[in-house]
């Protein structure tokens, strides 16, 4: 052996001497970000309201940015077809939910209507996400509600408004905090297993 114990380990210390000494300092490094900055990448909306901004729009005024925003890929009437969902459905799709083939419209199988405005909203149109006005999410997400009779056509959708939307699922999931969960018993759970 060419290399005695000795050399390899005065490698190792050697190396492990330099990567200590390479150890970046980050003091000078970044800056807090402004306020304006946070608020352009906390849009989150909670089921509740909570995150929705100022604006307002109903199905009315929602019809003309769907034809040109969304139709192409959703289809005129929210039928899907292009190369979107079908986005326009209620009551009905939510029968189909215990059924083999349940069908998860928005209308039918999302518990909140406020998640319809926030996945509009950071989503599309796709490609496209963030060029929607609030104005006009707020009117495309009253069409797709209008359409899906869950609101009327002249209903005015705004951060007031929209939470108080009853979605048909609504109360089709499990609640979302542990603490939420009812009683077993009453879910008809047996022997641990619930439905
Ligand atoms: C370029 C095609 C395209 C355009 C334009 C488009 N979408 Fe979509 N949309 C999709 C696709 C594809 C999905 C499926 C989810 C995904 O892949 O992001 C989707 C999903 C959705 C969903 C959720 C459907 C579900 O049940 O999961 C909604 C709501 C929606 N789009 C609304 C809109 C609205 C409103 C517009 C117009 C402002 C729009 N989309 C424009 C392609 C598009």
């Amino acid at each position: 052996m060419r290399f005695s114990n000795f050399s390899v380990a005065g490698i190792v210390l050697l190396a492990a001497s330099a990567s200590l000494a390479q150890t970046p300092s980050y003091a000078n490094v970044g800056r807090t970000p402004t306020k304006e900055e946070i608020q352009a990448w906390d849009i989150g909306v909670g089921p509740d309201g909570k995150g929705l901004p100022a604006g307002q729009g109903t199905a009315k005024e929602g019809a003309p940015i769907f034809a040109a925003k969304c139709a192409a890929c959703h289809g005129a009437a929210g039928q899907g077809g292009g190369i979107g969902p079908r986005v326009v459905g209620g009551k009905a799709d939510l029968e189909t939910l215990t059924t083999v083939r349940p069908v998860r419209s928005v209308g039918g199988y999302w518990p909140y209507a406020t998640t319809v405005w926030d996945f509009i909203n950071r989503a599309m149109p796709r490609g496209q996400s963030g060029t929607l006005t609030p104005n006009e999410v707020y009117a495309v997400t009253a069409f797709i509600l209008a359409k899906s009779a869950i609101i009327r056509e002249d209903d005015v959708l705004d951060a007031k408004t929209l939470p108080k939307v009853e979605m048909p699922n609504r109360n089709g999931f499990v609640p979302a905090k542990f603490a939420d969960i009812p009683d077993e018993k009453k879910r008809g759970c047996k022997q641990g297993v619930c439905p």
